[in-house]
């Protein structure tokens, strides 16, 4: 297993395979939705039909879903460029149950994909429960064998995702990948959670409910299943590189920054070479979409994202504009990035 476009494919035929409809990303800027800035999530799109608002002809899916996380309930624009897995835009791969299928099978289709079909070892594997789900923990043990030691229990909202203050949520269970002593960082729930070492890939979100106001939450109809799992760091770990950008697919985008730029992407510029490549992808899939920098709103946050590159460009010594010419950017092999 090699190139993000092959993991892609492998996550969405694996599911395909087990009865899922292969749906389509959605927007970027999500329709009919004021609660949300922009998608952060693949479960974005299907809010109404966790809530039961909408039928559709399939009760399962699953997406390879283009999300922002620069601006709302998830923002990750500073830290891009200065951590190995922070990213403002990425693709979530995810499955979804929409009354269909809960806890168990979510839980052994999850274990099936990542041990049979990306043949990561399962001792180098450990996940979390939300702190009184018995039944994931147990499951777990079932399922994977594991023993307590390697089901951490986590109370804090780490183990309990939402999209925004309202809509669809629930309890979950996150997989992480111990990359090993020769990394900093400590295992969830540790004082050194935010070191690298242990790398959180895939959180498998138990929805069960839905979260009117502040204080008001109701049961969903039926209890249903929402899973994301980040496209470049499940690259980066079955690449065997501890960073989303030593990824075939970052490779290949801070060459093309390197080549216009004439700076090697060494010491001070890898940073900055980093912040460009995000940030490029970042802005064109929002102007692709309609956004234009302004000064509100996500015109707001298209033009702090845009200047941001702008100035780490000037930083590495860039005399003229430079993002413009990094957006044909291909390959090596003259294939389209993804
Ligand atoms: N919706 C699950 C996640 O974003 O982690």
């Amino acid at each position: 297993m090699s190139g993000v476009n092959e993991i892609r494919k492998t996550f969405l035929d694996y599911f395909a395979t087990e009865g899922h409809a292969p749906v389509a990303s959605g927007p970027l800027v999500p329709r009919n939705d004021p609660t949300l800035m922009f998608t952060s999530a693949g479960m974005v799109q299907f809010k109404t039909l966790f809530t039961g608002v909408e039928k559709r002809a399939y009760a399962t899916a699953t997406t390879a879903q283009k999300c922002l996380r620069a601006g709302g309930k998830h923002n990750d624009l500073d830290n891009v460029g200065y951590t190995a897995r922070h990213l403002t835009f990425f693709e979530m791969l995810g499955n979804f149950s929409f009354g269909d299928y809960f806890k168990e099978r979510a839980i052994e289709l999850a274990w099936n994909l990542v041990t049979k079909h990306f043949d990561i070892p399962a001792s180098r594997l450990l996940v979390t429960v939300y702190i009184d789900d018995d039944e994931a923990a147990d499951l777990w043990k079932k399922i994977a064998g594991f023993s307590d030691r390697r089901i951490i229990r986590i109370a804090s909202s780490d183990n309990f995702w939402a999209a925004g203050e309202t809509g669809p949520c629930g309890p979950c269970s996150e997989l992480f990948f111990d990359q090993g002593e020769s990394v900093f960082g400590g295992p969830p729930g540790s004082a050194d959670e935010d070191g690298d070492r242990f790398l959180e890939f895939w959180n498998l979100v138990f929805m069960q409910y839905d979260q009117i106001a502040p204080g008001d939450r109701r049961d969903l109809p039926r209890p249903s299943i929402d899973t994301g799992m980040g496209l470049e760091r499940m690259s980066a770990l079955l690449q065997g590189v501890q960073s989303v950008f030593e990824t075939d697919l970052f490779r290949a985008l801070i060459r093309a920054s390197v080549e216009a730029s004439g700076v090697p992407a060494e010491g001070a510029a890898l940073a900055s070479h980093r912040v460009i490549a995000d940030h490029l992808r970042a802005s064109s899939f929002l102007v692709a979409e309609g956004v234009l920098p302004g000064n509100e709103g996500r015109g707001y946050v298209l033009r702090r994202i845009m200047r941001r590159a702008m100035r780490h460009a000037q930083l590495i010594g860039a005399k003229e504009p430079l993002m413009h010419r990094l957006v044909p950017a291909r390959a090596r092999d003259g294939r389209r990035l993804p």
